[in-house]
C-alpha cells in the first residue's frame, strides 16, 4: 500500500485530498497543527462545506486506512509528503513562507533521499526550487515536485477527476513518481517546468480576478451612468460567444485570488498594472456602494442587514470575505447592522435570517447564496448587485 502524509491535513484543500487519496487505497496520515480540527477530523466530522465531503469521508473512514496527527511521528517515515499549507502574502504584500518553513523542518528528521515532497500549496515562483536546495542544505537529497491545486473551493470531489492535472518536479524521476501518485485521482498528467507550473497558478488565479474586476468596474460605469449593469451584461453575453466569459459583478475575494495576484505582483518587483488596479476596482466595489448609500440615505437612521457573509456563494468560508468590510464600514455609519449566512458558524454574532430581514430597513446581499432567490423581502430596499434576486435589485 503506497503511503502519503498529507500535511496541513485538516485545511480546505488538505482534508479533501486526504480523502481522495484514502478512496484510492493510499495509507493516508493527515498531518496537522490544529489540534482541534485534528481530534474532529479523527471522529470523521467534515470540518467544512464540500459537495459530497462528509459522504467521501464517511467512505474513506471505512477503509481504515485514513487518520490524523497533530504531531509529526515516525509513521510518516518511507512515505511520500503532500504540502497544503498556507501560503499568505505579509503586511508588505510579498509572499510569506512561514508555514511553509515551518513544516518542512518539523518534517526533516522523516525525510531521506527517497522522499518526495509535493507541494501542492500555491507558492511564490521559485519556491520548489528553493526548497530542493534548502534541503540539500540540511543534507537531505529529496526530490520536490509542484503539482498544483486547480479545484474550486467545496467542488473538489465533482471536479478533481476531470480537471488535467499539471506536474512538475526536480528530476524526471520525481516527475514519474509524482505523476504515478495523480494519475490515481486525475484523469490527464500535462508535464511541465517547475516554474512554469508555478507561474501557471498564479496566472490562473489572477486572471480570474482580473475578469471580476473587469465586470465590477463596468458595474461602477453603468450605475454611475443610471443604469443597470446586469440587464445590460445580460443583453451582452445573449447569443454572443465573445462576450460569453464576461461574469457578473459582486464581490470578489476570498483566500486566493486577491494574494495570488500579489504574490505575482511581487514576483514581478510589484509591475503588473492590470493586477494592482484590479484590487483598486475589486475591493473599492464594496466602499462605491457605501458612498451610494450615504448619499441616499441618512444611515445614522437606518438598520442595514446582510445577508451572505462567506466569500463566495453556496460556501460556508468568511476568509477575507467582502461582507466583513462592507459590515466593519457600515458599523460606523449605520444604527444597527445585522448578519445572517446559513452556512457559516464560525461567526457567532450573525443573526437568524428572518429576524435579520424583519429588522433591516435596507437589505444587502453579501454573498448569492441560492436560498436568498425567493426570500419575500416585503417591499424593503434590496441591493443585490448580482441581481439574483431580482435584475431590479442589481441598480444601486
Ligand atoms: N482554498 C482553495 O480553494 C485553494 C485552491 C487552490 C490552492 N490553494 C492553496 O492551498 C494552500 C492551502 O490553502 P487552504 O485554503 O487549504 O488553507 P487552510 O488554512 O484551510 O489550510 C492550511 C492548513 O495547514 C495547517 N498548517 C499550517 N502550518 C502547518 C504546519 N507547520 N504543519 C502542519 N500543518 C500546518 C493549518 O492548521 C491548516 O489546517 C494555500 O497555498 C492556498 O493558496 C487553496
Amino acid at each position: 500500500m503506497k503511503k502519503i502524509t498529507i500535511i496541513g491535513a485538516t485545511g480546505h484543500i488538505g482534508l479533501p485530498l486526504s480523502i481522495l487519496f484514502a478512496n484510492k487505497g493510499f495509507k493516508v496520515i493527515g498531518y496537522d497543527i490544529n489540534s482541534d480540527n485534528v481530534k474532529k477530523a479523527n471522529k470523521g466530522i467534515m470540518l467544512f462545506k464540500e459537495d459530497n465531503g462528509l459522504a467521501e469521508f464517511k467512505k474513506a473512514r471505512k477503509k481504515n486506512n485514513l487518520y490524523f496527527i497533530d504531531k509529526p511521528s515516525d509513521e510518516m517515515k518511507n512515505g511520500d509528503f503532500l504540502i497544503t499549507v498556507g501560503t499568505p502574502v505579509d503586511e508588505f504584500m510579498n509572499p510569506d513562507l512561514n508555514q511553509l518553513k515551518k513544516c518542512i523542518n518539523s518534517i526533516l528528521p522523516y525525510l531521506n533521499s527517497k522522499s518526495l515532497i509535493i507541494l501542492r500549496s500555491t507558492v511564490f515562483p521559485g519556491t520548489s526550487e528553493w526548497l530542493k536546495s534548502y534541503l540539500l542544505k540540511k543534507k537531505i537529497k529529496a526530490e520536490v515536485a509542484f503539482c498544483l491545486e486547480r479545484v474550486v473551493q467545496g467542488k473538489t470531489f465533482e471536479e478533481i477527476k476531470n480537471l488535467p492535472q499539471i506536474v512538475a518536479a526536480t528530476s524526471q524521476n520525481a516527475k514519474k513518481k509524482a505523476a504515478n501518485i495523480f494519475k490515481h485521482i486525475s484523469k490527464k498528467i500535462i508535464f511541465s517546468d517547475l516554474k512554469e507550473a508555478e507561474f501557471s497558478k498564479l496566472f490562473s488565479n489572477a486572471f480570474r480576478y482580473i475578469q471580476f474586476a473587469i465586470s465590477n468596474e463596468f458595474f461602477m460605469i453603468a450605475n454611475s451612468a443610471g443604469l443597470n449593469f446586469e440587464k445590460i451584461r445580460k443583453i451582452t453575453t445573449d447569443g454572443y460567444p465573445r462576450a460569453g466569459g464576461m461574469p457578473s459583478a459582486g464581490f470578489a475575494a476570498g483566500p486566493c485570488l486577491f494574494k495570488d495576484t500579489m504574490q505575482l505582483m511581487a514576483s514581478n518587483q510589484n509591475n503588473f498594472n492590470l493586477g494592482i488596479n484590479s484590487m483598486l476596482v475589486n475591493e473599492g466595489l464594496v466602499l462605491y456602494l457605501i458612498k451610494k448609500l450615504s448619499t441616499d440615505y441618512n444611515l445614522s437612521e437606518k438598520n442595514v442587514g446582510i445577508l451572505g457573509m462567506a466569500f463566495k456563494s453556496e460556501c460556508d468560508d468568511i476568509r477575507s470575505s467582502l461582507s466583513y468590510k462592507l459590515k466593519n464600514n457600515l458599523n460606523r455609519l449605520c444604527k444597527n447592522v445585522f448578519c445572517s449566512d446559513p452556512y457559516v458558524t464560525e461567526d457567532k454574532s450573525l443573526y437568524d435570517l428572518n429576524y435579520t430581514i424583519k429588522n433591516s430597513d435596507i437589505i444587502i446581499i453579501g454573498a448569492p447564496h441560492k436560498i436568498y432567490k425567493k426570500l419575500n423581502f416585503k417591499n424593503k430596499k434590496v441591493i443585490d448587485i448580482w441581481g439574483m434576486t431580482n435584475i431590479e435589485n442589481s441598480k444601486i
